[in-house]
C-alpha cells in the first residue's frame, strides 16, 4: 500500500503519465472518485509557509472524501524535540498519510523510512515534485507535454527547477536551463537526467538570450527561494535573467509563461509579463488541486499497480 512521493525520482514515465491522464479525468468530473478517500484521515505538516500547496491539498482531500488534519509543528511534540523517527511511527498508528513541507529532503526520507504510511512531499530545499505534477498537467492541457517544445526554465536553479529537470527527463523531454554558471543545477541533478538514457537532454545555457531564443515555453521562480537570505550580489548576478518584455522578444510570440508562485515581481519577472496575455501562471496553481488529487487517487486507489499485477 506504501507508496510515497518523496520526488519524482520515486515514480516511473508510465506511473506519471497515468496520474496526469487521471487527473485530466478528475478534473472533468469534480465528484469523479469522490468517495476514495472516505474514512482515511491524511495530516498536512508543514515548517514553511504555503498558500496553493496547502489548500489544494486540504480541498482535494475534502472532495476525495477524506479528512484533513492541518498541523501545525511547532506545536507538535516536534517543536520540542522529540525525534521525526518517534513521530513517524506514531504517525502511522493514526493516520493514512501525511504531506510535508520542511527544509531538509531527508527529513522527508526518514519519515517515510520509519512510518508506514505514504508521504506525500509539500515542498523541500531539494524539491517540488507536487509542483511540477501541476506544471506537466497545465502542458498537457495545452498539447505542449512533448519532445517538438522548446521549454526554458530562467534564473535560480532551486527545488522547482530540480523538479523540473527531473520530471521531463523522464518523460525523454529536452529542457534548457538559462542561468550564470554559478547558480547552475546540482551535479547530481544532472547525472540523475543524464542517467535516463532516453535521448532528452538537459542544456544549460548562460546567455539569458539564447535561453529564450525560439522558447515555446518560459518558466521562472523566485531568485530567493523560502530560508535564503535575500542577498544584493545575488540580485546583482540574476538581473539579466529576468523575464521582462524586452527578453520575451527573443522567445515565439506565442510562448507560455510559467511561474509556481509566489513571485516577486520586479526581481524575477515584472508584473506586466506575469499578468499578460502569454500568462499561464493561474492555469498552473488551478492544475495543483487536479494533480494531487490524481496523486492521491492513485495512492489511495491503487488503479493502475492492481491492474498491472
Ligand atoms: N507554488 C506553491 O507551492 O505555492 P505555495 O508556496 O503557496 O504552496
Ligand atoms: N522555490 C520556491 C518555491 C515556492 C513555491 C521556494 O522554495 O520558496
Amino acid at each position: 500500500m506504501k507508496k510515497d512521493f518523496l520526488t519524482l525520482k520515486d515514480y516511473s514515465a508510465d506511473e506519471i503519465e497515468y496520474i496526469l491522464n487521471l487527473s485530466l479525468e478528475i478534473k472533468k468530473d469534480k465528484d469523479s472518485y469522490c468517495n476514495i478517500l472516505k474514512g482515511k484521515n491524511i495530516a498536512i505538516l508543514f515548517d514553511k509557509h504555503s498558500t496553493r500547496t496547502r489548500l489544494s491539498f486540504e480541498v482535494g482531500i475534502n472532495q476525495l472524501g477524506g479528512n484533513v488534519i492541518v498541523l501545525d509543528a511547532k506545536s507538535l511534540q516536534l517543536g520540542r524535540g522529540e525525534s521525526y523517527i518517534d513521530t513517524a511511527k506514531v504517525f502511522s498508528l493514526y493516520l493514512d498519510g501525511v504531506i510535508i513541507r520542511t527544509f531538509s529532503q531527508e527529513t522527508l526520507e526518514i519519515f517515510a523510512k520509519y512510518g508506514s504510511i505514504p508521504v506525500i512531499n509539500g515542498l523541500t530545499d531539494t524539491y517540488h515534485p507536487c509542483q511540477v505534477l501541476a506544471d506537466m498537467l497545465t502542458l498537457k492541457e495545452l498539447g505542449m507535454l512533448n519532445k517538438k517544445i522548446k521549454f526554458t526554465y530562467i534564473g535560480d536553479s532551486n527545488n522547482v527547477t530540480n523538479s523540473l529537470i527531473i520530471g521531463f527527463s523522464k518523460l525523454g523531454i529536452d529542457i534548457t536551463i538559462g542561468c550564470p554558471e554559478k547558480y547552475s543545477p546540482a551535479k547530481e541533478i544532472l547525472e540523475y537526467a543524464e542517467s535516463q538514457k532516453n535521448g532528452s537532454k538537459v542544456n544549460i545555457i548562460n546567455n539569458p538570450v539564447d535561453a529564450v531564443r525560439d522558447a515555446d515555453v518560459i518558466y521562472t521562480d523566485v531568485w530567493f527561494s523560502m530560508g535564503q537570505e535575500m542577498d544584493d550580489k545575488k540580485l546583482e548576478e540574476l538581473e539579466k535573467y529576468q523575464i521582462n518584455s524586452d527578453l520575451l522578444k527573443y522567445a515565439k510570440k506565442e510562448v507560455k509563461i510559467m511561474h509556481c508562485l509566489p513571485a516577486h515581481t520586479g526581481q524575477e519577472i515584472t508584473s506586466e509579463v506575469l499578468y499578460g496575455e502569454n500568462s499561464i501562471v493561474l492555469k498552473q496553481a488551478e492544475n495543483r488541486l487536479h494533480a494531487q488529487k490524481g496523486l492521491l487517487v492513485y495512492i489511495y486507489g491503487k488503479l493502475y499497480r492492481e491492474n498491472k499485477k
